[in-house]
């Protein structure tokens, strides 16, 4: 069933099988790129790579099986990456958790507060796993994801004490926009650190872009409204998916690194805090505190 092209760029997409993330592996595979879709549920990797296949059989596409919250999936997963493909190009983290009907924090069978580890620890553990065979790369490219959205939460902090709503109250759009802060972060401290490298690293700020409310069946009547209404004003994921197509491939891209960018493809800014070296220390040790077999390497 798969198409696997070796004579091609290799670019890994996580959270592939729907929304934006679906679009850019079909926009990054017509491109030329073989493309990993790196999904969490079989039945729905497989429909997405039987709807982008079905399409167009010449596409090189495969599915792998990750669950981004749990981290022994994602050294399982990226253990399997490696061995099947020695040099990885480019690396999408757009999978997330963002259950907008949740009300009480969910812990994951590993102990970690699912949103902060499937949208923060996880990617950071992946990229950390696979960044030598994204060197192998002659211009490896990490691309992270976060969102338009926190314009709105100009003075939120990643709490360095409590990141998992263990003692204060649980929000779920708090614990994402946190999460999406620390990917921003995580971004920075990345091109601070592969400096000399070929290897880049940039973030999408993504825009209001229409999801798929049947994929939420707890969402509140209400919701659906203001999701409808909100719609209205939103862009569709194949319009986004151009932007991670042009942060993967585009030669425009060449040699950029710790850049975040608007759905029109431009730099923006993420904010003072974002951007502050000891903020980002100590966010960093915060995360490998969680990973400590990366934390004692760097
Ligand atoms: N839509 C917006 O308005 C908006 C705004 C700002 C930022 N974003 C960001 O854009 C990115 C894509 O969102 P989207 O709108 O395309 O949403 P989407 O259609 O819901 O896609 C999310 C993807 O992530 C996957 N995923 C969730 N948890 C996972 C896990 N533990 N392991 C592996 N995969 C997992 C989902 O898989 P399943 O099918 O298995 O659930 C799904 O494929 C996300 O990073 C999101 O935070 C979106």
């Amino acid at each position: 069933m798969y198409n696997i092209d070796m004579d091609k760029k290799v670019c890994i997409i996580t959270g592939a099988n729907s929304g934006i993330g679906f679009e850019a592996a079909v926009q990054i595979a017509d491109e030329g790129f073989h493309v990993v879709l790196a999904c969490r549920s079989r039945e729905r990797g497989e429909a997405a790579l039987k709807r982008i296949l079905d399409e167009s059989p010449q596409r090189s596409v495969e599915l792998m099986i990750v669950d981004m919250s749990l981290m022994s999936s994602v050294r399982k997963f990226a253990d399997s990456v490696t061995r099947e493909h020695g040099v990885i190009d480019v690396l999408i983290h757009n999978a997330a958790d963002f259950d907008i009907s949740r009300k009480k924090p969910v812990y994951t069978e590993e102990g970690i507060e699912s949103i902060w580890a499937t949208n923060h620890i996880g990617p950071v553990l992946l990229t950390e796993l696979l960044l030598n065979s994204l060197k192998r790369s002659e211009e490896g490219r990490i691309i992270t994801v976060a969102s338009k959205g926190l314009i709105m939460k100009p003075f939120m902090k990643v709490d360095l004490y409590d990141p998992e709503f263990r003692r204060r109250r649980f929000s779920v759009s708090n614990a994402y926009y946190q999460s999406k802060k620390a990917q921003i972060i995580y971004t920075y401290h990345l091109r601070r650190r592969l400096e000399n490298s070929p290897v880049t690293c940039n973030c999408i700020r993504v825009t209001n872009v229409k999801i798929d409310i049947s994929r939420y069946p707890d969402v509140s009547s209400l919701m659906k409204k203001m999701y409808a209404l909100k719609s209205k004003k939103s862009i569709t994921a194949s319009a986004m998916a151009g932007t991670y197509t042009y942060a993967a491939v585009s030669s425009r891209m060449r040699g950029k690194s710790g850049l975040y960018i608007d759905e029109n493809n431009n730099p923006v800014s993420s904010g003072r805090y974002t951007c502050d070296e000891g903020v980002q220390n100590d966010v960093m040790a915060l995360t490998f505190s969680y990973i400590p077999e990366i934390g004692n390497m760097i």
